[in-house]
This record gives structure tokens, sequence and C-alpha cells, in this order.
């Protein structure tokens, strides 16, 4: 093994997501086989005792990659010279709540971690924001952090991605592997937008292979709702498919992809989204940095959806923004 290790942040290292997640870096499948990781597991003072738990599974595992652990409740310890910082640890909602109903409770904690991670962390450092609601938790770790660049910060919107993929896949059985172009726009919220427009089916337009009535009442809706019903379902929120697509979001954003993915980055003010918003678009990865594809063609149906995105966080923008001065 000849690779540095990385250091890589976790926060909520006790809470449910992180159980299916750091095993899984640990073993190799985030960074790939030859990387040696060091994790950084930041929890709250009243989960310690809890973490110490986690840790003493992972060192139970003998992970050959697993170079060291830090296990800590001060944000400016765990964030220290780290290569990578998953913001995971925060409220989850309940039945009958919107992901929104957690601004509150959530905003501070994204504030002071996003002063943290400015001031101790490496400045290439690579963000995913998970907890809710993820696009203005991002926004304002962003904001909270001047001295390191936007491309830094992303949130996650590749869960609904693959949602939508495994949904339009089931509906024209074919394998998900046979799925692409796919995209979500917009915030991880209920009036996030699936967009199948410009998806491709082994070489056929997936709008010409199911009808625009499934389209409007079944594959939006059950995407849109698909976090609410696993709460409803398992009385906690989505934990291991969460944690998959976590590392599905890492693997891409480090080792690159030119398949279309979704993730939540800073607008620059293409299709005509309010610049600095933290808004999701179909993506492709190259040398680290997310590209926005490009050009694609917008009928009156995505715009209108893409428009309500926009407004929904323009609003969430300005709930915090008293938060941001
Ligand atoms: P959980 O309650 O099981 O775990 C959260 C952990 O975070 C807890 O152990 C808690 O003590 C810890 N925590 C809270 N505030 C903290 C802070 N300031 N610093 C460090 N640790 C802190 O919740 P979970 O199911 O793991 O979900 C975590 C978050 O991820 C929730 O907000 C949930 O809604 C969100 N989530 C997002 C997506 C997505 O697609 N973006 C998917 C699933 C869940
Ligand atoms: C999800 O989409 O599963 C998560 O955001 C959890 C939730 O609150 O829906």
């Amino acid at each position: 093994m000849t690779k540095s290790p990385v250091r890589i942040a976790i926060t909520g290292g006790a809470g449910q997501i992180a159980y299916s997640l750091v095993f899984r870096i640990a073993a190799g499948e985030m960074l790939g086989p030859e990387q040696p990781v060091i994790l950084h597991l930041l929890e709250m003072p009243s989960a310690m005792e809890a973490l110490k738990g986690v840790v003493m599974e992972l060192d139970d595992c003998a992970y050959p990659l697993l170079q060291g652990i830090v296990m800590t409740d001060d944000a400016n310890i765990a964030f220290t010279d780290v290569d990578y910082a998953l913001l995971v640890g925060a409220m989850p909602r309940g039945p009958g709540m919107e992901r929104s109903d957690l601004l509150k409770t959530n905003a501070t904690t994204f504030k002071t971690q996003g002063q943290a991670l400015n001031a101790h962390a490496n400045h290439n450092v690579k963000i995913l924001v998970v907890g809710n609601p993820a696009n203005t938790n991002a926004y304002i770790a962003m904001h909270s952090a001047p001295d390191l660049n936007h491309k830094n910060f992303s949130a996650m919107t590749r869960l609904d991605h693959n949602r939508a993929v495994a949904q339009l896949a089931a509906k024209t059985g074919v394998d998900v592997n046979s799925v692409h172009n796919l995209a979500i726009w917009g915030n991880h919220s209920a009036i996030q937008y699936p967009d199948i427009t410009h998806a491709i089916i082994n070489g056929v337009k997936a709008t010409t292979m199911v009808k625009p009535s499934w389209i409007l009442d079944d594959f939006i809706p059950t995407v849109q709702q698909r976090g609410s019903m696993v709460i409803k379902a398992r009385g906690k929120s989505s934990a291991a498919s969460a944690a998959y697509a976590i590392i599905s979001h890492m693997r891409d954003w480090v080792m690159g992809t030119d398949e279309w993915v979704s993730a939540a980055i800073m607008s620059n003010g293409d299709y005509g989204i309010t610049e600095g918003l933290i808004y999701s678009f179909p993506v492709t990865v190259k040398d680290g940095e997310f590209s926005i594809v490009q050009d694609l063609e917008i009928n009156d149906f995505s715009r209108t959806r893409m428009l309500a995105n926009q407004q929904e966080l323009e609003q969430e923008r300005d709930m915090v923004a008293h938060l941001l001065n």
C-alpha cells in the first residue's frame, strides 16, 4: 500500500446512516481498495457513548485500509486537515413533517460546521451535505466558509436520482444499467423534479416507452414522496439507501463519470436558475469537478417545475438570511 491516507470527516457518527456508511468507507467502497483512510467521527456530547460502540466495531473489523479514527464532539477537531467532509449529522424528520420543517433545528449546526471547515479543513476539501433540508444546509455551510471555493460544496440528490432510475427501469422492464440521461432538478424536497424528458433506454427515448399519465400521476409523485413512504413503512427515514447514495456521489466526484448523475451544487445561472442557490442539476464529473450538462431543451412542463424549485429554495434562503449576516 503506497498511497498516503486521506482524512474523511463524518458527522452524526452514531446515527443510523453512519452505521450503514462508515464500515463501507473503511472497506474501501468509496475511494477504492488502494486508498487508506483516517475517519474523523463527530457526534453530539450525548451520543459519544454510542459512538464509542461504533468505533469498537470498526476496530473489530481490522480493516487493512483503516489507518486511524478520531472521535470527537468538537467540530474544530473533527474537521482538522480533512480532505472530505460528509455532513450527515442532523435531526431527521418524522411522519407528517416536511424536510423544510427541520430548517430551524438544523440551520445553526451547518453554520458552526461551515465555520469550522473554513478554519481547519484542507482547502481542497470536498463537502457533501446530507442532513436535511440538505440544499439549504449546504447553502448555509458554504456562506459560513468564505475562504473555501463554492465548488467544494454539494448537497445530496443522488438518492432521488437512484430512486428515479429504479422506478423507470421497473416500469419499462429493463435493467437499471440500461437507463441513462435522467435528471433530478431543484430541491431535495416534495417538489423536486425528476425529469425523464432526455432519458434514453437501450437507445430509445424513454418518453416513447411510457404514457404521459404515468409520468405525471405515478413516476413524479413516487420519486417525490419516496422518503415519506420509507418513513411511513420503517418508522425511520431511509438509511442504507442514503449511505449507498453518499458513497456513489463521493466516488463519482473523486473518480469522475461520463454518466449523467444528479447533484445539488451552486447555481452559476445555467438554465436561468438564480445564481448562488444550491440546486440539483444533471452533471458529469471530470478531474474532481462537476459540470452541469449543457444545452438541454427545456419544455414548458419542465420549466414550470424547475421554477417552482427555484422559488422554494429562494424562500428557504430568505428564511436563513439572518444567520449569515
Ligand atoms: P439519526 O438521528 O439516526 O442520526 C443523526 C445523528 O446525528 C445522531 O446520532 C445525532 O446525535 C447526530 N447529530 C445531530 N446533530 C449533530 C451535530 N451538530 N454534530 C454532530 N452530530 C450531530 O439520523 P439519520 O437517519 O442518520 O439522518 C441524518 C440526516 O440525514 C437527517 O437530517 C435526515 O433527514 C437526512 N437524510 C438525508 C437524505 C438525503 O437524501 N439528502 C437521505 C436520508 C436522510
Ligand atoms: C429521504 O429522502 O429519504 C431523506 O431525505 C429522508 C426524508 O426525510 O425523507
